[in-house]
């Protein structure tokens, strides 16, 4: 008899065998696709350090969230890029605002796709901060940035997001939203919480795409430390108790050990957004010739899927369900 006992020998397996040991299968049902939706007619502008990605006008963006929705991917998460900026981050709430205006014409013309809709303040802020900066002092407002942040996701809700996400981090605003949304009538409205945000130098492809770098300062006032874990189960649980329905930690990749602790620790939907510069690496790489796109793209995102990610943001979506279908 051969030792040690292994029948399921790697050199023995053949394609059929490897996949029905398979543990983890990413699918396109995983994904949400973030799409930049700007202002304007008819626009179609690449995004420079996110090869395949472009800020497009709502034509456009109906379009991009078909090819999505085609592909099988169940929703898309709509960030705005305003025509105009103010330090009350006015276009965030307008219900005539970017995001407002595209998820009402993407649920038009698709009703069963997901429209998660970003609540921020970031890309309204003529400063570029996620929430009111005091004039004197430049600290962020962390308290009457909620009254802001609460009535942006039920001005979303209002146009038919069915999913809103706070993305800012501000203390309190799963409670807040939650609060103005039940007051509003959208008791039914899901909260896609980022429970554990990094403040991170993978966000910054995002950052051109969405045109919401900060004017001074950094955002590590109110995005988390990349050296604390612990603290993520603190936010998570914070987040679940105010009334959070999904969580999410933020990036995926260099954070794999905080998403599998945060799933250890709630039963809740969980999701990990794999980020712009997560992205942009793999594309850059891969146009340079020094890796195989498809194959890095699948194999990170079964490792997200590994570490216990039930959903996955990724702009990779549509090629990853491509590849995953064909
Ligand atoms: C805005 C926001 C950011 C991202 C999502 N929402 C950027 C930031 O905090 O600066 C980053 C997403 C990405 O990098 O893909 N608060």
């Amino acid at each position: 008899m051969a030792f040690p006992q292994q029948r399921l020998r790697r050199t023995r397996r053949t394609s059929a065998l490897r996949g029905l040991v398979r543990e983890t299968r990413p699918s396109p049902q995983d994904f949400i696709y973030p799409i930049f939706v700007v202002a304007g007619e008819d626009v179609r502008r690449p995004v420079d350090s996110m090869p395949g990605i472009f800020q497009l006008s709502i034509n456009h963006a109906v379009a991009e969230a078909k090819r999505a929705y085609d592909l099988g991917i169940p929703g898309v998460l709509l960030f705005g890029i305003p025509a105009d900026k103010d330090e009350a981050a006015s276009g965030a709430y307008d219900p005539e605002g970017i995001v407002q205006l595209a998820t009402r014409a993407i649920k038009d013309s698709m009703p069963d796709l997901l429209v998660v809709t970003d609540v921020c303040l970031c890309e309204y802020m003529s400063h570029g901060h996620c929430g009111v900066v005091e004039k004197d002092t430049g600290y962020i407002l962390n308290d009457v940035s909620l009254e802001l942040l609460a009535r942006t996701a039920s001005s979303q809700a209002e146009a038919g997001a069915d999913i809103v996400a706070p993305s800012d981090m501000m203390d309190g605003r799963v409670a807040a939203i939650r609060a103005d949304l039940d007051r509003e009538g959208f008791e039914e409205t899901p909260i896609m919480a980022y429970a554990a945000k990094y403040a991170s130098a993978f966000y910054g492809p995002f950052r051109e795409a969405a045109e919401s770098a900060p004017s001074f300062g950094d955002r590590r006032s109110y995005q988390m430390d990349p050296a604390n874990a612990r603290e993520a189960l603190v936010e998570a649980g914070l987040d679940v108790e105010e009334g959070a329905d999904i969580v999410m930690v933020k990036p995926a990749l260099p954070y794999l050990d905080v998403l599998r602790r945060v799933r250890e620790t709630t039963d809740l939907p969980l999701a990990a957004y794999n980020v712009s510069g997560e992205y942009s690496m793999v594309k850059a790489a891969a146009q340079n010739g020094w890796l195989d796109e498809e194959r890095a793209v699948l194999e990170a995102l079964t490792g997200i899927k590994r570490a216990g990610a039930d959903i996955i943001i990724t702009y990779h979506a549509p090629d990853a369900a491509r590849w995953l279908s064909g």
